[in-house]
């Protein structure tokens, strides 16, 4: 009776939306907005109000995702057991308690019952919900959205996804400077799904990969129109314009390549931290390992270039210093003739600039030891001069032999010719996280589950990267870093300390 009730009344709902003159669809875009992010596609917050102070929240902490989930399955887990919000469990009657709320009986919604129940805080059943549920502020357009997107929520299918196919989608760079790496990373892509459709597929689908070159317009925009679930390593480069569709719709991006990331929330999860917080790194090391109280009297240095990446290398070094009471570090290549040198520098910026650098000092005849990321340490820095310099190298020295024979072993299976090690090596991971979270997100998946899936994965072995781990408020795959030297002779990397966890 309750559920014939459901089908009705969304019936009805439907025949309302007909009147008006946005798409069903549509709406349900517009509202999964709400849902995820608190926020109307129009820019305005959601605003709901907590308990009987009425506490105000606004934005994205009155998202329901952020208690339901982005699936809206909700959960049992900690002190509040929210409930599963999705069609399947609205619109049945429930018999049974929740976890340990035993009151929680109540017969199937509808859609008078669900708006009362998101603005007022009232149950189907007639129970007034308990004070962990926001009671909304919804407009006459708001409730439509939001409404919309509940029907539908974990239900239809998202682009890029049918019975038979899931097709996936990278930006690379497939003209210009970068063709060849932009190559090498299709290859590998392209490779890693072959292996896992030659299985089966996930769930009897098969893995498709479209690729866009990243130099042409509108490339990502391009991308989604031809369907795509989720991006895999890539975009390369984070251009604002190119990010804007990809934010929009919540398309869950694994592992871009060269632009390593931060914690912010959203879909996006990345392998290894942004390159400023291996400044960080440098700083919590020396400060670490700083017996005699040098950084307390002298500053560090910091030379980099003016850019925006360099910006955020010197900031990054400048908070790290001033958290630890340390002199804020000097921007400086003005070497003091008499003058004490600096306990150490933080170089970023091109390898000539390095190479200048290291000039300068030796000659100075000043003994300072420089830290720099190890993107630098490529073959034209194996000169002697290079053995003061200490790079950052996110992946870690330990288990790295293995690792590059897993590669290896991957490339000989497929014919590919070994290439840039640290990019095939990212786009490998990026490919055997995202089958694996597919695996696990089961055969329903969304773009929403997936990324819900992505959060709560811990300690992946991709085999050629560290383990990695991901989280509600960790979007960051591999917390870390080695120091290590480059030997002047074959270029080979030598640990210069052990491993150092990134410290919050
Ligand atoms: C701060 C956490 C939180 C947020 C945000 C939140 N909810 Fe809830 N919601 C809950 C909890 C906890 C319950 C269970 C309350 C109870 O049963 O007493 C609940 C219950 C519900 C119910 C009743 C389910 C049932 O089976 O009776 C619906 C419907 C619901 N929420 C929808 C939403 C929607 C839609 C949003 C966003 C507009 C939202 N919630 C945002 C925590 C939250």
């Amino acid at each position: 009776m309750a559920l014939a009730a459901l089908v009705l009344d969304l019936g009805m709902l439907g025949a309302c939306r007909k009147e008006t003159a946005s798409s069903a669809p549509e709406l349900a875009r517009r509202g999964r907005s709400l849902f995820l992010r608190g926020e109307s596609t129009r820019g305005e917050p959601l605003v709901g109000r907590l308990g009987p102070e009425r506490i105000e929240l606004s934005g994205h902490v009155a998202a329901c995702a952020r208690c339901h989930g982005s699936s809206g399955r909700g959960s049992l887990e900690g002190g509040v057991e929210v409930p599963d919000i999705r069609p399947g469990a609205l619109g049945h009657p429930r018999m049974n308690a929740v976890g340990a709320v035993d009151d929680r009986a109540r017969p199937a919604y509808g859609r008078a019952t669900l708006l009362r129940a998101i603005t007022e805080g009232v149950s189907a059943s007639g129970r007034k919900l308990g004070v962990a549920m926001p009671r909304y502020e919804l407009g006459e357009v708001e409730r439509e959205e939001l409404l919309a997107y509940l029907e539908r929520l974990g239900e239809a299918p998202d682009p890029g996804l049918s019975p038979t196919t899931l097709t996936l989608g990278a930006v690379l760079p497939l003209s210009g400077e970068r063709e060849a790496l932009g190559r090498e990373v299709e290859a590998v892509l392209r490779a890693a799904f072959a292996e896992v459709n030659a299985e089966g597929g996930i769930f009897r689908r098969r893995l498709e990969l479209v690729v866009e070159d990243e130099a042409a317009p509108e490339a990502t925009a391009r991308l989604l129109e031809r369907g795509v679930f989720a991006l895999v390593g890539g975009p390369s480069t984070a251009s604002s314009a190119s990010d804007t569709p990809l934010r929009r719709e919540d398309i869950p991006v694994l592992l871009p390549l060269t632009t390593h990331g931060g914690d912010e929330e959203g879909s996006r999860f990345y392998l290894y931290p942004e390159e400023s917080q291996q400044a960080r790194l440098v700083v919590q090391h020396l400060a670490r390992t700083d017996e005699e109280n040098v950084l307390r009297r002298r500053p560090l240095w910091v030379v980099r270039p003016e850019d925006e990446a360099g910006l955020a290398w010197a900031w990054a070094a400048r908070e790290e210093a001033l958290r630890r009471e340390l002199p804020a570090p000097l921007e400086s290549t003005a070497f003091p003739d008499g003058n004490e040198p600096p306990p150490a520098i933080l170089y970023t910026g091109p390898t000539s600039g390095l190479k200048d650098l290291l000039r300068q000092l030796e000659s100075h005849g000043l003994e300072v030891p420089v830290f720099a990321p190890a993107s630098l340490a490529g073959p034209s820095m194996v000169a002697g001069a290079s053995q003061r310099v200490r790079f950052v190298y996110p992946p870690g020295l330990e288990g790295d032999e293995e690792r590059h024979r897993v590669l290896s072993a991957f490339l000989g299976r497929h014919g590919l010719r070994p290439g840039n090690e640290a990019l095939q090596r990212h786009a490998y991971a990026a490919a055997r996280v995202l089958v694996e979270a597919l695996r696990r997100a089961g055969t329903d998946v969304t773009r929403a589950e997936l990324v819900h899936v992505l959060e709560s994965m811990r300690d992946i072995d991709t085999g050629v990267t560290p383990p990695v781990t991901f989280g509600v408020d960790r979007r960051v795959g591999v917390r870390g870093a080695q120091l290590v030297r480059v030997e002047p002779e074959g270029g080979r990397l030598q640990a210069a300390s052990p491993w150092i966890p990134l410290s919050p």
